[in-house]
């Protein structure tokens, strides 16, 4: 038996599920988690014209068989879940078995994809329907290239922003997650240059040395902190370093990016005084709670998350950030 599976109706309802495809950047972020919950260890991103034209991700993962790939098109169809309870406990990146699909259904797809005990596949899909399915000779692991993203939705196509701002959008998302798996190796490669390849060494200072040209280690503070089932790990701006006006969104739950009010403030109050009023520190936190205590079925995006103790964890962030 495969690993996928169509999820039953009443975990379908369950899920936060609708616009997954936005604009290039959301099939970046889709495909490269994807790639990491297979086990990835080195993922290569490669991006052409903003991604209007190609995005492929290249992952040295754990592969599908060629029924999985097929069946992995359909919607609600995933490995990650199975029943209700998982639901509310989720702890890989996907788990609504939509992106495939959605993604599938609006560009040309190319996929290649290898198991370590079943051959290789190759599956040519356009606007959703499936028109090769051939034998494919490659090393394990996933590759999937979409093609000329939104060309039978003109009105999606509209929509985009200029070039410069998706690509940007694409390049700061995978400096993101680049820093929160510091154990894989990413190359991303814009327009046939690579723009930057990280080691996968583990260390996160490896990583911001490559991704974040402007930031100088030595301006950061290490800090962590436990406190019963929750702990935060983190690099925060020394007193008077890197200040800037605009928040910056280093943020991780469980290792999921996100975006979260609370902890904004939380981050604010924890620098109250040695920072003037208005203005934000530079800081990467790493905030893990229990998977069942935090709701990321929330928003299709999966950006946002809803904590069950809010103002627990809002104290923890901030005394962690005092102490
Ligand atoms: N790069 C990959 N390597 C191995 N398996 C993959 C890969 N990409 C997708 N899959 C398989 O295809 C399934 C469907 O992927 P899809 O992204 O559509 O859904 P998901 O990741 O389960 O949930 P979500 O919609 O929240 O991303 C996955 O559950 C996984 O089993
Ligand atoms: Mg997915």
């Amino acid at each position: 038996m495969g690993k996928v599976i169509i999820l039953p109706e009443e975990i379908r309802n369950k899920i936060a599920a609708g616009e997954v495809v936005e604009r290039p950047v959301s099939v970046v972020k889709e495909l490269v988690e994807n790639s990491i919950d297979a086990g990835a260890r080195r993922i290569v991103i490669e991006i052409i014209n903003a991604g209007e034209t190609l995005i492929s991700v290249t992952d040295n993962g754990e592969g599908m068989s060629k029924d999985d790939a097929i069946l992995a098109l359909n919607r609600f169809a995933t490995s990650k879940i199975k029943n209700m309870e998982d639901l509310f406990k989720i702890k890989t990146l996907g788990f609504r078995g939509e992106a495939l699909a959605s993604i599938a259904s609006v560009s040309k797809m190319e996929i290649r994809t290898k198991t370590e005990k079943d051959n290789g596949v190759f599956i040519r899909v356009e606007g959703g329907n499936i028109l090769d399915i051939l034998p494919w000779e490659g090393s394990i692991g996933t590759s999937i290239r979409v093609k000329d993203l939104f060309y039978n939705v003109p009105a999606r196509k509209k929509f985009l922003k200029s070039r410069t701002t998706e690509s940007n959008l694409i390049v700061d998302f995978v400096k993101k997650i680049a820093l929160a798996y510091p154990d894989i190796s990413f190359q991303y490669i814009e327009d046939g240059k690579t723009k930057f390849t990280t080691l996968g060494s583990g260390k996160i200072g490896d990583v911001i040395i490559e991704v974040l040209k402007n930031i100088n280690l030595n301006d950061l503070i290490e800090f962590e902190n436990t406190h019963g089932d929750y702990s935060i790990w983190g690099l925060l701006s020394k007193p008077g370093k890197l200040v800037s006006i605009k928040p910056q969104d280093f943020f991780f739950v469980n290792k999921r990016w996100v975006r979260n009010l609370s902890i904004f403030q939380a981050l604010k109050e924890g620098y109250k005084g040695r920072i003037l009023e208005g203005y934000y520190p530079f800081a990467i936190l790493f905030l893990n709670v229990p998977y069942d205590e935090v709701d990321v079925n929330v928003h299709p995006t999966k950006r946002e998350v809803k904590f069950e103790k809010e103002k627990e964890i809002f104290s923890f962030i901030e005394n962690s950030i005092k102490k």
